[in-house]
């Protein structure tokens, strides 16, 4: 039976960037007999423009009815500061991630060999580095209500934000975790600030207790500040890594330069269906749009884990990962990855290079 792949450009350097994937996407279709049927929609906030909504209708429902949906990114400062928060490009990100319950963020930091020099840090702390950073996706902070900015009665204007997460919220994302931790290092790392915020006492609680039932995986705690200094410290101490919304969004652009470049961060999120998003764990690089210079790598890894985790396709995700860093074996680089004596490419250069490694 085909399978209906959804592909969503966004705006900034997501139209060149889904590009490529989605040209890798297609190669291996065709190499693999994977019979997928591609659609497309809009999201964010060229969405906004089109449709005066960044999660229109449209795409609500093209987004439901999708086997995996591959996205971009969004956003670009055309849109900051003149909508309300809900018609944000941003807030047509977070619909969505709500919309089809994605709670589950996975964002592997993993440095190819060939990238160990890329990273800021001394290729020895990054070589052979391999974390998996599970980002609670659809709760917290992000989501808790009340939210606002108020007028008090001295006038003075105040913003708040709520973090909240009840058991069942943090339960789910902790199995997610200790799953994954079975099938790889069997270590999780549940990061907090227990010390200072009661929705993370709880977490805490809630993971011990989760703990209990996964006797073979190792459960340590760690406070976020502490967990900020050790990923640059000592990354490899790590296996995976639990945490919620807003801490796992900071951690994992920092985890990023570990593997050499933001551009090298893939990401999957997943709800309790079979249903996976896909997108690079950077945003829509206003700074670099349309000068195909961006790095696709974060997308079309990506793309190899839709065909891992939603489309049953795990020989052809393994057939990407490995075109990927036969790449970058050949010595090719664009700007972000850059290092001496290595040949620098544009996106659509790199894309080519991983077909034809294909
Ligand atoms: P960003 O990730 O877009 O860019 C940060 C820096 O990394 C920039 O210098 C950029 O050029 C570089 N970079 C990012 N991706 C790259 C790639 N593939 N290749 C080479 N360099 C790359 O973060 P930002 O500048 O804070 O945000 C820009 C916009 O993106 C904002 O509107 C923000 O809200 C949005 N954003 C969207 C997502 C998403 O769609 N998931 C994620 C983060 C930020
Ligand atoms: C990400 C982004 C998003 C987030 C924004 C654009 C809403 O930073 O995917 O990491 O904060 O989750
Ligand atoms: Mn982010």
């Amino acid at each position: 039976m085909s399978k209906n792949v959804l592909v969503m450009e966004g705006d900034g350097i997501g139209p060149e960037i889904i590009r490529e994937a989605r040209k890798v996407l297609e190669r291996v279709n065709e190499l693999d007999n994977l019979d997928l049927e591609f659609t497309e929609a809009m999201l964010g906030g060229r969405a906004y423009d089109k449709h005066g909504h960044p999660y229109p209708e449209e795409t609500r429902e093209k987004a439901r009815a999708a086997d995996a949906i591959l996205f971009g990114s969004v956003g670009g400062p055309q849109w900051d500061g003149k909508t309300e928060r809900h018609l944000r490009p941003e807030a047509g990100l977070l619909d969505i991630r709500s919309d089809l319950d994605l709670f589950a963020n996975l964002r592997p930091a993993i440095t190819f060999a060939q990238l160990a020099d890329a990273s800021p840090l001394k290729p020895e702390l990054v070589a052979g580095l391999d974390i998996l950073i599970v980002r609670e996706l659809t709760g917290g902070i992000y989501f808790g209500e009340p939210r606002g900015i108020r007028t008090l009665e001295n006038g003075e204007r105040q913003g708040y934000n709520t973090d909240v997460y009840s058991e069942s919220e943090i339960r789910r994302i902790g199995k997610v975790a200790f799953e994954a931790a079975q099938k790889r290092g069997k270590k999780v790392c549940s990061v907090d600030k227990a010390n200072v915020m009661e929705v993370t006492v709880l977490w805490r609680e809630v993971m011990d207790e989760l703990a209990k039932d996964y006797p073979d995986v190792e459960l340590t705690h760690m406070y976020v500040d502490n967990a900020a200094m050790q990923l640059v410290v000592n990354p490899k101490q790590f296996d995976v890594i639990v945490t919620g919304n807003l801490f796992g969004d900071i951690l994992s652009d920092e985890a990023s330069m570990l593997t050499g470049s933001i551009g090298m961060l893939p990401s999957a999120s997943l709800n309790e269906g079979n249903q996976g998003f896909y997108e690079p764990s950077h945003g829509s690089a206003p700074d670099i749009a349309g000068q195909n210079i961006a790095n696709p790598l974060a997308t079309i890894m990506s793309a190899a884990m839709m065909l891992r985790y939603s489309l049953g396709a795990g020989a052809a995700a393994d057939r990407v990962e490995a075109a990927v860093s036969n790449v970058l074996d050949q010595g090719l680089r664009t700007g972000d990855i850059m290092s001496e004596g290595m040949t620098k490419v544009s996106t659509s250069e790199m894309g080519d290079a991983v077909v034809a490694a294909l």
